[in-house]
């Protein structure tokens, strides 16, 4: 798929590890190894206590992995260790990360063989609500649990009571055994949504059960960690505002009212109230396949925090970099996205052979973006390092699409630059739509841009972007 691209960073990489060879000491053997994050087989209860175990992958042996936490401009060190029988990798998502480190086989760095380790040490310069998971066959790995939340403190934190992340994976188990359904990459989900679910988890509970006190402030950092689902949720005895997106804080925060909708990867930070009284149950709600709402979480309220309810919450301190400016006189470039069931792709270049529909989908690849199914030698676009870019993304499918951006935060572009929505690193564009994002190319290296319905981006709707050094 990347033979050059990979050869190229390869040799830029040896080269550099030269250079620094040369100016730095070498490190004593005495110095402390990173602490560990080990990739293996486990086990946890993901349908109600009662039903077997499932046998899962995750980082520790759980489901999610464990929940990292470090203070805004810190440095996070883990070793990865992989003992699954698969190799691996790890990406930092949502993190405006060192470009080496950001987990991509084939784009950043070789995979991690069964056995073998990988040191991740980068920068954090974003606080916020940011996840880890597998970047290597991620339809199937993602799929299995190798997921975890990743938290960046602000210096200055909100006033609040407690905080809560709730990470929501979704689960394809099978109705006998519970066991993980592994007909990963049926074609029915590479041409359809993606891999939906049958149950849909919060930190790996089917119910998660949670206690609060009337008018206590609450901190939910929401993270959708699901294959393909595009989450609504709702909140029942609970009032507040959504404070960030995608881990960057919003200037104005909204009302978090009605049906708050999570795309495949995209978080949302709320500072909520709970107006339930004692002795009822506030809730997290999701709405389930048959259009109606369930609990998702549940809060029993016992006692108060205290007689009132506090008054409005400030913003979240901005994080560094949060402008892009010169958007209307920004060069654009389009990504047309064809394909899929019911859509209209008649023929595509893949693997730099021209093939009719039909022929793709015997090889599994359904998608393509702007002709060409997967990423190729070639970007998307190559953008000079701090070049304002926009792209224009025309959903020419029957389907919506979760567009990720790795690397740097994007604005979504309304009324032709007059207006700039909020910084993400997701956007969910629904069927038959055009939407446009820009963003400033200051983030030196190769970023993949791919659709995080994770079955599409292994069948065809994934591409990158090259940020030049200088
Ligand atoms: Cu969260 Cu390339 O992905
Ligand atoms: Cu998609």
């Amino acid at each position: 798929m990347s033979r050059d691209t990979s050869i190229k960073i390869h040799r830029r990489g040896l080269l550099l590890g030269a250079v620094a060879a040369l100016a730095l000491p070498i490190p004593s053997r005495s110095e402390a190894a990173p602490r560990a994050l080990v990739a293996r087989r486990g086990k946890a209860q993901v349908t109600p206590e009662g039903y077997p175990e499932t046998e899962i992958w995750g980082f520790d042996g759980q489901a999610p992995g464990p929940l990292l936490r470090a203070r805004q401009g810190a440095r996070l060190q883990r070793r990865l260790v992989n003992e699954l029988p698969v190799p691996t990798s790890v990406h930092w998502h949502g993190i405006r990360i060192d470009n080496a480190m950001d987990g991509v086989t084939g784009l950043t760095q070789a995979p991690v063989a069964p056995g073998e380790i990988f040191d991740y040490a980068f920068d954090l310069p974003d606080a916020g609500t940011y996840w880890y998971h597998a970047h290597t066959n991620s339809y199937e790995q993602v799929a299995r649990g190798l997921y975890g939340a990743l938290i960046v403190e602000e210096a200055d934190p909100p006033d609040i009571d407690r905080e809560e992340t709730l990470i929501l994976g979704d689960w394809r188990l099978d109705r006998e055994t519970a066991q993980i359904a592994d007909d990963f990459g049926a074609w029915h989900d590479l041409s359809h949504a993606g891999r939906m679910g049958n149950i849909v988890t919060t930190n790996g509970k089917f119910d998660l059960k949670r206690a609060a006190r009337r008018n206590e402030r609450l901190r939910l950092r929401l993270i959708n960690a699901a294959n393909a689902r595009i989450l609504a949720l709702s909140l029942v005895g609970l009032e507040g505002w959504i404070m960030a997106l995608d881990g960057m804080p919003l200037e104005h925060p909204l009302a978090a009212q009605g049906a708050l909708r999570l795309a495949p990867s995209q978080r949302m930070d709320l500072i909520v109230d709970v107006t339930a009284a004692d002795g009822e149950t506030a809730h997290l709600a999701q709405m389930n396949d048959d259009g109606k709402w369930w609990s998702q979480v549940a809060w029993d309220i016992t006692g108060s925090a205290s007689s009132q309810r506090r008054p409005r919450p400030m913003p979240l301190p901005p994080n560094p970099r949060q402008a892009v400016p010169g958007v209307k006189d920004a060069r654009t470039v389009t990504l047309a996205m064809e394909g899929g069931a019911m859509g209209r792709l008649q023929a595509a270049t893949y693997a730099g052979k021209r093939l009719a529909f039909r022929d793709l989908a015997e090889r599994g690849q359904f998608w393509a973006f702007n002709g060409t199914v997967g990423r190729t030698d070639a970007p998307l676009a190559e953008a000079a390092l701090g070049e304002t870019l926009r792209i224009r993304i025309v959903n020419d499918t029957v389907f919506p699409h979760a567009m990720h951006l790795h690397g740097m935060h994007f604005r979504d572009v309304k009324d032709d630059g007059d207006s700039l929505g909020p910084l993400r690193d997701t956007l969910l564009v629904q069927q038959g739509e055009t939407r446009e994002i820009a963003f400033v190319a200051d983030n030196p290296g190769g970023w993949l841009f791919h659709c995080h319905m994770l079955a599409h981006a292994a069948s065809g709707m994934t591409t990158w972007v090259k940020v030049r050094d200088g």
